[in-house]
């Protein structure tokens, strides 16, 4: 008796489950708050460009190519550019300062990171 309304309310629980893997990461207040970071403080536009066309060569490129370090995920993404990437780790040899070389908050670094991979979602297109 008691495992049926525990499966039921399991089951109505699972589209609000649903709601949350879309997450708050992706509001249109934190994209719009991620393009500003990369465009402007975050220097992000400085290496990738402002489309992340790829100033520095193809490895820069986020809107196109294939992930080379991230895979595409997203806490992946954060750690990446809280930590940039050193020389021996970079394909390229050049070298990704911490954040970018600017002094991002965690929830700037966040931001930017949600609006990073809408630009690759621009890969598809
Ligand atoms: C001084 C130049 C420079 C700046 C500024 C810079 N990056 Fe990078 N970034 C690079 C380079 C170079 C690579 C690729 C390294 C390699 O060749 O392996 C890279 C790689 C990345 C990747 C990994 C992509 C993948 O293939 O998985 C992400 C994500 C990224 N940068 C995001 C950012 C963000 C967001 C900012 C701004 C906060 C930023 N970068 C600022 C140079 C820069």
């Amino acid at each position: 008796m008691i495992r049926i309304p525990l499966i039921l309310l399991v089951l109505s629980l699972a589209p609000l489950g649903a709601l949350a893997a879309q997450g708050p990461d992706s509001t249109a207040a934190v994209l719009a708050r991620g393009k500003r970071v990369f465009e402007g403080r975050g220097l992000c536009f400085s290496c990738h460009g402002k489309a992340g066309e790829g100033l520095l060569g193809p490895t820069t490129a986020l809107a196109e190519g294939k992930w080379i370090h991230t895979q595409g995920k997203r806490e992946n993404i954060v750690a990446l550019i809280k930590t940039g990437i050193e020389a021996t780790k970079s394909k390229s040899g050049t070298v990704m300062p911490p954040r970018g070389g600017s002094r991002l908050t965690d929830a700037e670094v966040e931001a930017v990171a949600s609006y990073v991979i809408t630009l690759a979602k621009q890969r598809k297109l």
